[in-house]
């Protein structure tokens, strides 16, 4: 079963997972076969041990059905389902392994944008100055220790309605609650936001109505993406979860211990609620020559 996958090592040195390559000299069809038939022999295991009947069969297939026709450019159904199996995130950790010590990589999501304008250190990204101030500080270091000087952060999360800029062209300016920022010659980086509230993915189609049958939550607590990209590292795309969010168990299974930080409260001048929130992000030295994100020559 394992043919086809090949330990990659981690740039400590250590193989904490398994990646797939090409075995030496696998052709694209010979990988595809083999996909194939991995996927048939663990399709049928799963029905022997489920042992459907033919109507439930017939209910899987309309539910697969039902998810392809809430698919387009615009909603991306099977995305969704992906991502509430934590297929998402698994993939995620196979393709880009952390070693103990480093910043855990993520999903980056659909709300990501490339195209954000440079932001001064210190300044803010909240371009209505709509929710409670955040005041966030950070470092970026490598594993050993070093300061990460001119390494590029880009930050982005939902406003403190729980909505991201993107799906909300009407109600915020572009480029709300995005940032792009350069650490200092410490490694340092800071930026004043608003503080973000958790939402729910869509839950009005197929995928939505299978969790509310089985009881899961569509829920994300608030948390806020970061990327962070520097010379002779691995680029870390990862997220923040505030602690103190009720929300029981994140809908695509993306928390870690490491991910949970605390929005520390205090009190403005004027009356007004802030947060605080002190970062360290540790990257990896990449050792490898650049190739794709899955180790294939
Ligand atoms: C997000 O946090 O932006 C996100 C990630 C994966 C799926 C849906 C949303
Ligand atoms: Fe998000």
């Amino acid at each position: 079963m394992d043919a086809g996958r090949t330990d990659r090592t981690m740039p400590d040195g250590s193989k904490p997972v398994r990646a797939p390559v090409f075995r030496p000299g696998e052709t694209d069809g010979e990988r595809l076969s083999h996909a194939v038939a991995t996927v048939t022999s663990h399709v049928h295991a799963i029905i022997q041990e489920l042992n459907p009947s033919s109507d439930e069969f017939r209910a899987v297939l309309s539910f697969l059905t039902d998810v392809g026709h809430h698919s387009d450019s615009r909603r991306q159904e099977w995305v969704l389902l992906a991502d509430v199996l934590g297929v998402s995130t698994l993939v995620e950790d196979l393709n880009s392994p952390r070693p103990p010590g480093a910043t855990p990589n993520t999903v980056a999501g659909p709300f990501y944008r490339a195209d954000v304008p440079e932001t001064a250190n210190g300044a803010s990204i909240s371009r209505d100055g709509k929710g409670e101030p955040l005041f966030v500080s950070g470092k970026v270091r490598t594993l050993d220790g070093k300061a990460v000087a001119g390494a590029v952060v880009e930050v982005w999360h939902a406003n403190a309605q729980g909505i991201y800029e993107n799906q909300d062209p009407d109600g915020q300016p572009e480029f709300n609650l995005r940032g792009r920022l350069t650490t200092d010659g410490e490694g340092a980086f800071r930026f004043t936001s608003v503080k973000p509230k958790g939402y729910a993915l869509p839950d009005d189609g197929p995928v939505g109505q299978l969790m509310k049958r089985i009881g899961l939550s569509a829920r994300r607590p608030a948390h806020l993406h970061f990327r962070v990209s520097a010379y002779g590292c691995e680029t870390l795309t990862t997220h923040v979860f505030d602690r103190a969010d009720p929300t029981a168990r994140d809908a695509i299974i993306g928390q870690r211990p490491e991910l949970m930080v605390d929005f520390v409260p205090s009190r403005l001048e004027d009356g007004r609620t802030a947060h605080s929130l002190d970062l360290t992000f540790v990257l990896c030295r990449s050792t490898q020559q650049p190739s794709n994100s899955n180790g294939r020559k």
